[in-house]
């Protein structure tokens, strides 16, 4: 199959528009927390940002998909855009449901190729990281399985989503006219680039906010199951293993996001040997002589 033909462009869209889960929000079946999980919920510094990024992307993907002249891709388009505005009621429903603090500023409406296009990388570079979050989250269970398990749901959706978002950017490069992998490259890096520093800069706003963050000891000790020996090497890892997992079920076929796994693999071998070029640094203890090798 070649991609950026139409057999292409059938699979990855009726991959996607074939896995839609029906579900409603207010339909699941939310659990009763205790005083521990409801504490660690309201701790959680991301609702307000998660919220206003699912509604807002919903808004933008009816708004773009209206331009899409080809039936198919308008449909999976549209579809799209309505399992993130459902990802907003989800949220919408959690903060109401267990009072967590969500103030959301409506912003302005953009929807644009190049809206999708940033917001389609963000969410490469979101779901990577969030399938590894999630995983090290469960594992340390800070929140009962019962409320996880309707999480699983929105993650299953994200995986369809990067996979659609991969094999659609570079179907409509192929209908522009930039089919061979070496035109596509700049543009490609140029997105992850994007990407990275959109997340980077939102990291830096999150510590620097000063009611954005777990600030205190006693917000941090809530999570202590989960941050106790927690290292770059164990998230990373955790993150491509689920990443892997994801992307397994999906026909072989089809593109799959590449750049972010690849860099967390380079990663993975790069960290142990800054850790070891560090080490002879360290000070040694008080009176006592370094050891040869
Ligand atoms: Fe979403
Ligand atoms: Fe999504």
């Amino acid at each position: 199959m070649r991609i950026g033909s139409d057999e292409h462009k059938e699979l990855f869209c009726r991959t996607f528009v074939d896995s839609f889960l029906p579900f409603e929000p207010a339909e699941l079946p939310w659990p009763q927390l205790d005083d521990l999980a409801l504490a660690r919920l309201r701790a959680i510094p991301i609702w307000a940002m998660a919220l206003d990024t699912e509604a807002s992307a919903g808004r933008m993907l009816a708004g773009f998909a209206k331009s899409e002249p080809d039936a198919l891709v308008r449909q999976a388009l549209e579809l799209q855009g309505y399992e993130e505005d459902r990802h907003g009621r989800l949220l919408a429903h959690l903060v109401e449901r267990y009072g967590l603090d969500a103030t959301v500023t409506p912003q302005p409406e953009n929807p644009t190729r190049r809206a999708f296009i940033d917001f389609g990388y963000n969410e490469c570079v979101d779901s990577f990281a969030g399938f590894g979050i999630f995983k090290l989250a469960c594992d340390a269970q800070i929140l009962p399985t019962a409320l996880t398990s309707i999480f699983t749901r929105v993650l299953v959706e994200e995986a369809r989503h990067i996979v659609f978002f991969v094999n659609w950017i570079a179907w409509d490069r192929a209908r522009r006219g930039y089919a061979y992998p070496a035109l596509q490259a700049p543009a490609v890096l140029l997105g992850y680039g994007g990407a990275i520093a959109r997340r980077a800069g939102m990291g830096a706003q999150f510590g620097g906010a000063p009611n954005a963050a777990p600030s205190t000891g006693a917000e941090l000790n809530l999570f202590a199951d989960v941050l106790d020996g927690l290292t770059a090497e164990r998230f990373i890892t955790a993150c491509l293993r689920e990443n892997d997992r994801y992307m397994r079920d999906f026909d072989p076929r089809l593109l799959r996001p590449r750049v972010i796994p690849a860099l967390a693999r380079a990663a993975l071998w790069v960290l142990p040997i800054v850790e070891k070029l560090r080490a002879p640094a360290k000070p040694s203890p008080a009176g006592t002589t370094a050891a040869k090798p």
